[in-house]
């Protein structure tokens, strides 16, 4: 099977069975109102979920899901795993000795015997027994093993840090409202069996409660579903005992940056030989090649290696990886290699090929802005070390602020200077116009924060903007905690001159007539300058804007 089929076939069934959590979650919480709605909530519950149709799909779903959880165990070379992923494979193999009893006690026993399973009967079977509290345990742990799945599905989606917070809240606040619900029910059939001693003995006759004989033919099934899961599960640990004899003997040589080199059986993939030594690896998927953040340059050893399946070649292409990068969780090397990842270890989900792919390190047509404060050093002068962080950070969210809302990207807040990239998703027209904007704003954001602390400050705020357009090499760049998306080159490189050029011409904002053209607006009632710029042959055209609002208002 294709690890993407594989794939698919988890997340489909994965969400199927989260679907029915949800929904009999949410039956739960009726009880926290009564025990008849929760009756009620019932029978829309059972007539979806118990048919002829719906009922066979959600068995395999659950059968194909955890035969998937079987293979992925399989298929590890080691468990060294992320924590997440401990967790995931940890809780998820102890829901079917929880789960057998519960599908067991209800449908099992309404199909074989005709049972009744309204909550009534199954509340009262529960509550105060063992049973109960088995079952209050499979709740929290199927539902933490599926939000944990969904949120590593989702979490490479655009789109999906919006929603985040509400997801959040709803996966924490529905299994304790489906607790309190099946608590109240306790209470509830508790108290009408102590005011009415006949009541309990009715509602088992009513619902055919399973005698004696019928329970031990139940017990005999839940130990056949038992036996089928724990066999298999002996299975798999056996076949990875005996695959790991057998290659023992065979083994290949990885060598990192660093020249650390690591030997590992034939059949580790790249990935869990940086796991099993210790090595970071950034693996935002964990593994399953989906984001491309795993992908390492093969410096040697390029030509024996194995060739890259489809799925592995179209998540590369995704990317625009050229032919000597491969995907570290999907590749097996056979003989000794030599590789560099290509993201840091620290890579996150904003690195991953679901992104817009410029992430990784791509050229891009964009605007560069820079912005520097104008004598921020007497303005710091014999003030407390608090005050002036606080007029910085004041400042800087002035700044920031107008950037963001424009549409550009601040990205280095270094002494009292900014820089920001616009049009790195829009392209270098739309970028030009954000940029104008952005600058326009700044100058009218940063006035009317002068005009708030006028009786802190000697003099206002006085800035200097410098904006430029052309090729620029963008991606996430630095080390350890210190990576983050910029863009590097001439481009940058000539916006941060124009920006200097502000003092020289006492102007707020200075641009290319590059700049001008790509956004389309005129600029020709604003003096004109050609400067040279270090490193380029031919001087640099620019305008000198005192008024950048003059030039916002042309935007509109
Ligand atoms: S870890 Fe995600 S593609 Fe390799």
């Amino acid at each position: 099977m294709s690890p993407l089929l594989a794939r698919r076939l988890r997340v489909v069934s994965g969400v199927l069975l989260m679907t029915y959590l949800t929904t009999h979650f949410l039956n739960h919480t009726l009880g926290l109102f009564s025990l008849e709605l929760m009756e009620d909530g019932r029978r829309w519950f059972i007539a979806f979920w118990r048919n002829p149709v719906v009922t066979p799909v959600l068995y395999s779903a659950l059968v194909v899901h955890a035969a998937l959880a079987l293979r992925s165990l399989y298929r590890r070379r080691h468990l060294r795993l992320a924590p997440w992923e401990a967790w995931q494979l940890v809780l998820g193999l102890s829901i079917p000795p929880l789960l057998g009893t519960h599908i067991v006690g209800t449908h099992v026993a309404w199909a074989l015997f005709d049972v009744t399973d309204s909550y009534t009967r199954v509340v009262l079977a529960l509550w105060g027994h063992v049973a109960g509290a088995r079952h209050s345990l499979l709740l929290p742990i199927a539902w933490t093993h599926g939000c944990i799945g969904i949120h590593f599905w989702l979490r490479l989606r655009a789109g999906y840090r919006r929603v985040q917070p509400w997801l959040f809240a709803v996966a924490l606040l529905l299994p304790v409202l489906a607790f309190l619900g099946f608590v109240m029910a306790g209470r509830d059939v508790t108290a009408r069996a102590q005011a009415d001693p006949g009541w309990a003995l009715a509602v088992a006759r009513a619902t055919r409660a399973p005698g004696p004989a019928q329970r031990a033919a139940l017990a005999a099934v839940y130990d056949g579903i038992m036996i089928v899961y724990g066999g298999a599960l002996a299975l798999v640990l056996l076949a990875r005992g005996v695959r790991r004899m057998r290659q023992r003997s065979h083994s290949f040589r990885i060598t990192y940056p660093g020249g650390r080199d690591v030997v590992t059986p034939i059949g580790f993939t790249v990935l869990e030989t940086s796991r099993f030594a210790g090595i970071p690896h950034a693996s935002v998927c964990g593994g399953r090649g989906r984001c491309s953040t795993c992908r390492v340059r093969i410096l040697r050893g390029f030509p024996e290696l194995p060739e890259a399946g489809p799925d592995e070649v179209r998540v590369l292409r995704r990317v625009g990886a050229p032919p000597d990068v491969r995907l570290a969780c999907q590749l097996r090397p056979t003989r000794d290699v030599v590789v560099a990842p290509v993201l840091p270890a620290t890579a996150g989900p904003s690195d991953a090929a679901f992104q817009t792919d410029h992430r990784g390190g791509r050229e891009r047509e964009i605007a560069v802005l820079f912005a520097d404060l104008r004598g921020f050093t007497s303005l710091a002068e014999h003030r407390l070390p608090y005050d002036v962080v606080f007029l910085l950070n004041r400042y800087f969210e002035a700044v920031g602020g107008a950037i963001t809302r424009a549409g550009g990207i601040p990205n280095q807040f270094t002494g009292d200077g900014v820089m920001a990239l616009f049009g790195v998703e829009s392209g270098a027209n739309a970028g030009c116009r954000e940029a104008l904007a952005a600058a326009a704003a700044i100058v009218e954001r940063l006035a009317a924060l002068s005009r708030e602390l006028s009786d802190d400050l000697p003099s206002p705020f006085r800035i200097g903007i410098g904006i430029h357009v052309g090729p620029a090499i963008v991606g996430r760049m630095g080390y350890g905690e210190g990576v983050y998306f910029t863009a590097v080159g001439d481009t940058v490189h000539v916006a941060s001159r124009l920006e200097q050029l502000t003092k020289d011409y006492r102007a707020a904002l200075v641009i290319s007539e590059e700049v001008a053209i790509a956004a389309g607006v005129d600029v020709s009632a604003f003096p004109r300058h050609e400067v040279t710029v270090r490193n380029r042959g031919v001087p640099v055209a620019v305008r000198v804007i005192a008024d950048p609002s003059r030039l916002a208002a042309a935007l509109v």
